[in-house]
C-alpha cells in the first residue's frame, strides 16, 4: 500500500517519462532528416527505454494496488539548431529528469516508504549512467566540431546501440 501523495506522484513520473519518449522520438525523426542515421537509431533506443521506465512505475503502481491515471503528454519541441544542440537537450533534460526522481526519494523517505525507496533505488541509478553516457558524446562532439568526417564516425557509433538486457523491468 503507498499513500495518495506517493502515487500521485508516481503518476505524474509515467506522465514525464512518456514525455521523455515522445521527445526522443522527436529527436529521432529530426536525426532522420539530417541523414543521421545512428544518431537516429541513439534516440530511438532511448525512446523505448523511456516507455520501459514509464512501464516500470506503472506496474509499481498496480501491485501497490492503486489505479494509474494517465494525462495528456507534452507536444515536444521538433526542431533542433545543430546534432550537439540534440544531445545537450538530452542533458538538459536528463537532469532535470534527476531532480524529479529525486523530490520522489525525498517524499518516500519522508513517508517511510521503504518500498518505494528501494523501487526508486534502480532509478537513481539509472540517471547516474544516462547523464554519464549523455556527457560523453557531448565531449565527443565538441572534439570532432564541424568535421564531417568525425560526425560520420561518432554516427556509425551511435548506429550500434541496441536496448540493454537489464531494462529494469520485473
Ligand atoms: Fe527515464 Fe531518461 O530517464
Amino acid at each position: 500500500m503507498i499513500s495518495k501523495s506517493i502515487t500521485e506522484a508516481l503518476n505524474k513520473r509515467i506522465n514525464e517519462e512518456l514525455y521523455s519518449s515522445y521527445l526522443y522520438m522527436s529527436m529521432a525523426s529530426h536525426s532522420h532528416t539530417l541523414g543521421l542515421k545512428g544518431f537516429a537509431n541513439w534516440f530511438e533506443i532511448q525512446a523505448q527505454e523511456e516507455m520501459l521506465h514509464a512501464q516500470k512505475f506503472y506496474h509499481y503502481v498496480l501491485d501497490q494496488g492503486e489505479k494509474v491515471i494517465l494525462d495528456a503528454i507534452d507536444k515536444p519541441p521538433s526542431d533542433f539548431k545543430s546534432p550537439i544542440d540534440l544531445f545537450e537537450e538530452t542533458l538538459d533534460h536528463e537532469n532535470k529528469v534527476t531532480a524529479a526522481i529525486n523530490q520522489v526519494v525525498e517524499l518516500a523517505a519522508k513517508e517511510n516508504d521503504h518500498a518505494t525507496s528501494i523501487m526508486l533505488q534502480w532509478f537513481v541509478t539509472e540517471q547516474i549512467e544516462e547523464v554519464a553516457t549523455t556527457n560523453d558524446i557531448i565531449q565527443q562532439l565538441k572534439l570532432v566540431g564541424s568535421d564531417g568526417s568525425g560526425l560520420y564516425m561518432i554516427d556509425r557509433q551511435l548506429a550500434t546501440r541496441t536496448l540493454p538486457q537489464n531494462t529494469g523491468q520485473n
